[in-house]
């Protein structure tokens, strides 16, 4: 099968579940908060991944998927290298975007707003929680930069652990961001491609939601 025939198999209709404006909840993070449980009830694997897109200061946006690791009223938790290119892109243009994806439910979250930086003691809390090995890894990984092969990122493990052993600090360059958002899009798709979506917009201090065209 050509290349040209394989998309043409790859065709999928929409059309199990509805998004109307009578069942919607009117502030956002509480519709987030139902379609994320929703999610989790299924089962889906790596729920919580998200695509986290930046801009770097000559307009040029990256994108790569990160873990929601909290969230609440005031924004979507994640952590991360704060000298990856994330990081830099972060320090120079706060303005980010998030997009969630869970197929199974045909449904999709965009999510956009301001990214402000984690406190020391809430990284400090989450960075202790991690497993030794996920610690050791954020400790050692220079995230973003080229390094000359796998053994040296394994040496760099290894020599870290000889010195370090298991406890120690959080190093000061990694931890968590929280985005703040003032936009939502909540989509779901539906029959041929009529799909329904509506945006939540922050006017006049109020979060107030409309129906966009698909
Ligand atoms: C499922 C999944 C989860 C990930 N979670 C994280 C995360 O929580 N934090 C993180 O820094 N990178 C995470 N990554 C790796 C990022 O996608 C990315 O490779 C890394 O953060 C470097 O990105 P940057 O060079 O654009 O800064 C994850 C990747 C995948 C595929």
């Amino acid at each position: 099968m050509t290349m040209k025939e394989e998309f043409k198999r790859i065709r999928h209709e929409y059309g199990k579940k509805e998004l109307l404006e009578s069942d919607i909840n009117s502030n956002p993070f509480e519709q987030f908060k139902i379609w994320f449980s929703e999610a989790v009830e299924q089962n889906l694997p790596d729920v919580n991944a998200m695509c986290l897109s930046t801009v770097s200061s000559n307009g040029r946006p990256s994108s790569r998927i990160l873990l929601l690791k909290e969230f609440d009223e005031n924004g979507f938790c994640f952590f991360t290298n704060y000298n990856s290119k994330k990081g830099k892109e972060l320090e120079n243009n706060p303005f980010a975007s998030l997009v969630f994806f869970w197929p199974e439910l045909e449904r999709q979250i965009r999510i956009e707003g301001k990214i402000e930086m984690l406190n020391a003691k809430k990284s400090d809390t989450y960075f202790n929680e991690r497993p030794v090995g996920s610690r050791t890894a954020a400790a050692i990984s220079p995230q973003s930069k080229v390094i000359a092969n796998r053994d040296e990122l394994d040496k760099m493990v290894m020599e870290f652990i000889e010195k370090h052993g298991e406890n120690f600090a959080r190093p000061d360059f990694w931890g968590g961001y929280k985005l703040v958002p003032d936009l939502f899009e909540f989509w779901q798709g539906r029959k041929n491609r009529l799909n329904d979506r509506i945006e939540y917009k922050i006017e006049k201090n109020s979060w107030i939601h409309r129906r966009l065209a698909p």
